[in-house]
């Protein structure tokens, strides 16, 4: 669960930062690579060499070192990071981090994050306790950071009380635990099509339609950020890679029904594709010339494979819970009830691709999720919205699939 993720260590000044060595020798134990930031104070405390013959990796301390912004810069370490821990959190760090204060690596790189942050105060009882303390730490879980600890016991400064840093096991407990919490889909496999497919006429031009393979995208990616294994397999779209997804790209219809069988099996199939119905029989070698007042040679069409229909109809490797979508004009309700019983998927998401919608590659989206005893519509939201939507709906799915079992 928690091999080979990458931690972002934040280490500030107190006396527990030694206590940080500790928990970079666990983790290290437990396959998980943990870059380390230094604040000046922590290294009077602990050395960058120390931390990093322990990590193995390189230490920073400077926000203005041009040879580690050369090499990696603050934006950069964040973007590399699963999680980021700081430990320990000291007064004056957690102050910084409520307010917002940027004035060296570790707070710019805490400020410039969108990764989820768990930190581990650390400090005598009387700060601990001090109002201004109190209300840091009620704006820090506000943001939707994750403290662990302080406990009580006994201080380095010979006080009894709580501002005691949790120990280093508890610290990579609630590492550990963050990362089976975030991760609800992990060890499920999903596949998803997406986008439109290409049918070529000849070398030069295609049949093809206006999706823009964003909601399929935007799928892939709530699916990975869930902790599933996401195959994509993509007709061609300018989009970026969803991050951490396999994509497979294809032009065809056919190409797509090849890869997607490929790919099985698979626990989850999405079908977000947009898949032309029909392909041109034969066609051309070369381009087909212009001749005066009619189309060059004639157009003939064979129908492709329903990419869906032929995979919820796979008797042996079907995966357990396969989704469609029902790209409508008119009737879109009536439809797609109609298309899920032709097709044989178990729900299906319907929606309004009129132009006047705007949703055909537009970036939201309005649907209806049609299941086999219940339906329900969806607000307009953007394409990431119902994505991370129907993820939990998915997600609600499998658990109550699990309590029946
Ligand atoms: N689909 C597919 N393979 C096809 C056609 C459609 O996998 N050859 C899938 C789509 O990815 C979608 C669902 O089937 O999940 C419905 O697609 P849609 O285009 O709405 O319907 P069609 O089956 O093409 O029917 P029609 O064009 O008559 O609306």
């Amino acid at each position: 669960m928690i091999e080979n993720k990458r931690v972002l260590l934040i280490v500030s000044g107190g006396i527990a930062a030694f206590k940080a060595l500790d928990v970079i020798r666990l983790l290290k134990k437990k396959g998980v690579s943990t870059p380390v930031i230094l604040t000046k104070a922590a290294q009077e405390f602990v050395t960058p060499l120390t931390c990093s013959v322990l990590s193995g990796e390189k230490v920073y301390t400077d926000l203005f070192s041009l040879n580690d912004e050369l090499e990696m810069g603050h934006i950069e370490l964040s973007r590399d990071a699963d999680l980021i821990v700081v430990v320990p959190a000291t007064a004056d760090l957690m102050a910084k981090m409520a307010h917002g204060i940027c004035d060296d690596l570790a707070t710019t790189t805490l400020l410039a994050t969108d990764k989820d942050i768990i930190f581990a105060p650390a400090m005598n009882i009387r700060m601990w306790e001090h109002a201004a303390t109190q209300r840091n730490l009620i704006s820090l879980l506000a943001d939707g950071h994750k403290a662990v600890g302080p406990v009580e016991g006994e201080m380095a400064c010979g006080e009894y009380g709580y501002g005691r840093m949790s120990e280093p096991e508890d610290i990579v407990g609630a590492i550990e635990t963050y990362f089976q919490k975030a991760k609800p889909l992990a060890g499920k496999k999903i596949l998803i099509t997406a986008g439109p497919t290409h049918e070529p006429i000849d070398p030069v031009r295609v049949i093809a339609n206006l999706s823009s393979g964003k909601q399929g995208y935007a799928i892939a990616q709530a699916a990975y950020d869930a902790g599933a294994d996401v195959t994509l397999i993509s007709g061609p779209v300018s989009l970026n890679p969803p991050l951490g997804v396999k994509v497979i790209k294809v032009q065809t219809a056919e190409q797509m029904l090849q890869h997607t069988q490929n790919s099985l099996p698979a626990d989850i199939a999405i079908f977000t594709a947009a898949v032309a119905d029909w392909r041109v029989e034969n066609p051309a070698e070369e381009k087909v010339k212009k001749t005066a007042g009619k189309l060059g040679f004639d157009l003939n069409f064979v129908e492709n494979p329903d990419i869906l229909a032929t995979i919820a109809q796979d008797i042996t490797r079907r995966p357990e819970l396969v989704i469609g979508f029902a790209a409508e004009t008119e009737k879109v309700i009536e439809n797609a009830i109609a298309k899920r019983a032709k097709k044989q998927c178990d729900w299906i998401i319907a929606n309004d691709v009129s132009p006047e919608t705007g949703i055909m590659g537009g970036d939201k989206n309005k649907v209806h999720i049609i299941k086999a005893a219940q339906q329900n519509a969806w607000d307009e939201m953007p394409k990431t919205a119902v994505a991370k939507k129907l993820i939990d709906e998915i997600i609600h799915h499998f658990k109550i699939e699990a309590r029946d079992a």
